[in-house]
């Protein structure tokens, strides 16, 4: 090649690569700094209340979208385990279209959870949210693999995994039913995390997380190759760090009363997009950006690794002074 056709050529690479970043920035910022004054239109409802199931809701995250479902008009039906908490956070919603669901996810059998989903079946649900997930186990939950009781292995599986596998597989025909008119739609979100890359000392949070998201894109995928499922939206959310009661380690990172209103505002940008993944706050987009497109393989390992270590000493520290 002739030097002046290899520099225009060279031209040509940079000036794609420098408009593909500049419409990646400009994405970034109209998607998370211009959102709708009226979020999920498309899931309410003509002529009936539009409710939606939102488990993990008596408190942290779930609460936290339940509380902004209810400022956008819904109706909400809180999933939890411990009736007295659930009481207290349906009470805190201050809405007279609120109800609670007494399911303990980790331990629910098939005919339990069958039996919660026709308990509402006179609902019009047209939202699931996914949100049930932790840490069970006991402290500190920073741990290697080998450290974990087989019984600590299995609830991971159970509560973060097989339940909202079965739930979304019930509730299915209800969201599919729910839609009267042409432009109606309904919603599955379930939540992941940057975890689900894999990270060292939660290694079955992180597998299970990893679940969360493919089953998410695999469903996502199937239903809107189906008329009859086409108007059901499934969306992954990833998160960082969201301090909350499973992780009270999360100084400086954004709380899990105000995330709630980054979930439910960032739905409609998501899916006029037709993303499958959502990342609703930005500074976690940012982040898991940097991570999943930038970060090499070593830089990635290293930094989770030292993160996820700082956490686990700190951990130890606490566990020594209990003993
Ligand atoms: N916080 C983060 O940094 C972060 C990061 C990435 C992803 N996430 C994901 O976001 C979701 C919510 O996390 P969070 O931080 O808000 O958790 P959280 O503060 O621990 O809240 C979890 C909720 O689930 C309920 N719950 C726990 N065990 C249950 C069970 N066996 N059956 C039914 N309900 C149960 C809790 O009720 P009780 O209070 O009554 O136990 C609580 O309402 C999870 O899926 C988590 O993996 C969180």
């Amino acid at each position: 090649m002739a030097p002046t056709n290899l520099i225009i050529a060279l031209a040509g690479i940079g000036a794609a690569a420098v408009l593909r970043v500049l419409y990646w920035a400009a994405q970034f910022v109209v998607y998370h700094f211009w959102r709708s004054s009226k979020p999920l239109t498309a899931y309410k409802r003509v002529g009936t209340d539009a409710y939606a199931l939102v488990t993990g809701a008596s408190a942290g995250i779930g609460l936290s979208i339940a509380r902004e479902l209810v400022r956008q008009g819904f109706g909400v039906v809180l999933l939890g385990h411990l009736p007295d908490e659930l009481a207290a956070a349906a009470k805190s919603l201050n809405s007279p279209r609120v109800r609670t669901l007494v399911v303990n996810a980790r331990t629910a059998t098939p005919e339990h959870i069958s039996g919660a989903v026709k308990s509402i079946s006179d609902l019009n649900i047209s939202i699931l949210i996914n949100n049930v997930g932790g840490f069970p186990l006991a402290d500190p939950p920073l741990r290697s693999l080998n450290t974990l009781t087989t019984a600590e292995v299995d609830a991971h599986v159970d509560l973060n995994a097989r339940f909202m596998a079965r739930l979304t597989n019930l509730m299915l025909p209800l969201l599919a039913a729910s839609k009267k008119q042409t432009n109606e739609r309904s919603l599955v979100l379930n939540m992941s995390s940057a975890g689900r890359v894999g990270m060292p000392w939660i290694v079955m949070y992180s597998a299970t997380k990893g679940f969360n998201y493919s089953f998410s894109m695999a469903l996502s995928r199937e239903l809107e190759d189906d008329p009859a499922t086409a108007h059901i939206d499934c969306l992954v959310a990833v998160l960082g760090e969201v301090q909350s009661q499973s992780n009270v380690m999360a100084e400086g990172a954004i709380t899990a009363d105000v995330f709630g209103s980054y979930v439910v505002g960032g739905i409609d940008g998501a899916v006029s997009r037709k993303w499958r993944e959502v990342r609703p706050y930005w500074g976690h987009d940012l982040q898991i950006g940097l991570m999943d497109r930038i970060l090499p393989e070593s830089m990635l390992t290293h930094f989770a690794r030292e993160e996820l270590r700082e956490k686990k000493n700190r951990w130890d520290a606490i566990m020594a002074k209990r003993r």
